[in-house]
C-alpha cells in the first residue's frame, strides 16, 4: 500500500522512520513548511508535494502529522478521499469534533488510527501485559509521571492552547490513556495544577486524580515547568499481588515486579532493554501498517482517543470550577 505523510516536523520524522522499516510503499511527504518537506523527502527518497491534495491522491493510507487543531479538518479530508487514516494525538481538540472524525472514517469505510505512541514504549506494554495477566492481582494504586519542557513546534503552536489543546491534552493524555488501558473505565477526575512563569517562561505544572469504576485510584503527573532538555516519565502500581516501579532515568528496563508475599525474590518482567529494543515510534507505525493491511484491530481504537481526550477535558474542567467531575451520570 502507498503512504505518505503529511507534517514533516518532530512527528512526521519520526513516523517517517516507522514506515520506511513497515514494508509500506512509503512516496511522500507534504507539509506547510517546504524546507523540512524537502528534508525530509531527500533522507527517505521520496517526493515533496507542494500540496497535500497531491500527496492524498496519491495514497492508500494518510498520515498526519500536523498540528492538534488541524487534526479534524484533515482527517475528514481524508476520509472523504477514503484514505485510511494515521493520525497524531490527540485526536482532536474537543469531543464534537472527535465524535465527528470517528462517524466519517465508519461511513467512508476506512481505518483510523490515534497514534497514542506510550502504548508502544516497551515498559509501559510489559507492565500492561503483567497486569493484564493477572500478575498484580486487584489493582489499587496507580501513579505516572511525565514531566518535561514545553516545547514550541514549528511557529510555536505548542504554546497557544487554541492549537495545542494546553499541557493537559497534550501531554497528560498520554498517562490518561494508559491509566485507563489498565484499569478501566473511570468515574471521577479531579486536578490541580500551577503556571510557573519564572523567567516568562510560562510552563503548567498539574496533577489529576482518577477514581475508576473498579475502585482503583491513579495520581497523574504531569508538567511542561522544567528547563528545555529535561523530560522524565515513571511507572509505580500497586495491586493486591505486586507491585510495579520504573522510572526513565534509572532504568531503561522495568524494573523489579516485587510479590509482596515473596519480597527476597525478585521477578523480573522479561522485556528488552532499550539498547536492543525498536523504537516505539516504528513499533507503533508497523502495528497500524500490519492492522491496515491484515484487516485486523488495532491496540488503540480511536475511541480509547476520545476517552482519553474526554478524561483531558474532563481534568481542565475540573481545574476550572475546583470541583470533582463525575463521568458517565454518576
Ligand atoms: N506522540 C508523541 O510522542 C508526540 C510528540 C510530539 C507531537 N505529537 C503530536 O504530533 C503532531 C505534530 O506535532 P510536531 O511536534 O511534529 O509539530 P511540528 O511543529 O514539529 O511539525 C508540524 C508540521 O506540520 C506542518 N504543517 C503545519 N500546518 C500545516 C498545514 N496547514 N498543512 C500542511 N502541513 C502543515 C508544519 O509545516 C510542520 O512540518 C501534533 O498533533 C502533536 O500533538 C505527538
Amino acid at each position: 500500500m502507498k503512504v505518505g505523510i503529511i507534517g514533516a516536523g518532530t512527528m512526521g520524522n519520526a513516523h517517517a522512520k516507522g514506515w520506511q522499516k513497515s514494508g509500506a510503499e512509503f512516496v511522500g511527504v507534504s507539509a506547510k513548511n517546504k524546507e523540512s518537506a524537502k528534508q525530509l523527502a531527500e533522507t527517505y527518497g521520496i517526493k515533496a508535494y507542494d500540496n497535500h491534495q497531491d500527496l492524498l491522491e496519491a495514497v492508500d493510507i494518510i498520515d498526519l502529522c500536523v498540528p492538534s487543531d488541524l487534526h479534524k479538518d484533515m482527517v475528514l479530508e481524508a476520509a472523504r478521499a477514503k484514505k485510511h487514516i494515521i493520525c497524531e494525538k490527540p485526536i482532536a481538540l474537543t469531543l464534537e469534533d472527535a465524535e465527528a472524525m470517528i462517524a466519517a472514517c465508519n461511513k467512508a469505510g476506512v481505518r483510523l488510527f490515534i497514534a497514542m505512541v506510550v502504548r508502544f514504549f516497551p515498559q509501559y506494554r510489559a507492565a500492561k501485559a503483567a497486569i493484564d495477566a493477572g500478575q498484580l492481582g486487584e489493582l489499587g494504586v496507580i501513579r505516572l509521571k511525565r514531566i518535561g519542557y514545553q516545547p514550541l513546534g514549528d511557529e510555536a503552536w505548542f504554546t497557544d492552547d487554541k492549537r495545542s489543546g494546553g499541557m493537559i491534552v497534550d501531554l497528560m493524555l498520554h498517562d490518561l490513556d494508559y491509566a485507563r488501558s489498565i484499569a478501566g473505565e473511570v468515574k471521577r477526575v479531579y486536578a490541580k495544577s500551577i503556571r510557573s512563569t519564572v523567567n516568562d517562561a510560562p510552563g503548567d505544572y498539574a496533577l489529576i486524580t482518577l477514581g475508576f469504576e473498579s475502585g482503583a485510584m491513579a495520581l497523574i503527573e504531569g508538567g511542561w515547568a522544567y528547563p528545555p532538555g529535561f523530560f522524565r516519565t515513571g511507572i509505580d502500581i500497586a495491586g493486591s499481588e505486586g507491585l510495579i516501579e520504573w522510572q526513565s532515568d534509572d532504568s531503561q528496563t522495568i524494573k523489579p515486579f516485587l510479590k509482596p508475599q515473596e519480597r527476597t525474590k525478585v521477578a523480573r518482567v522479561g522485556i528488552p532493554s532499550s539498547s536492543i529494543a525498536e523504537d516505539p515510534y516504528v513499533t507503533e507505525i508497523k502495528h497500524a501498517y500490519e492492522a491496515i493491511r491484515d484487516n485486523k484491530p488495532f491496540l488503540v481504537s480511536p475511541e480509547d482517543g476520545l476517552e482519553a481526550l474526554r478524561l483531558a477535558l474532563a481534568a481542565k474542567e475540573s481545574l476550572k470550577t475546583g470541583q470533582v467531575v463525575f463521568l458517565g451520570g454518576n
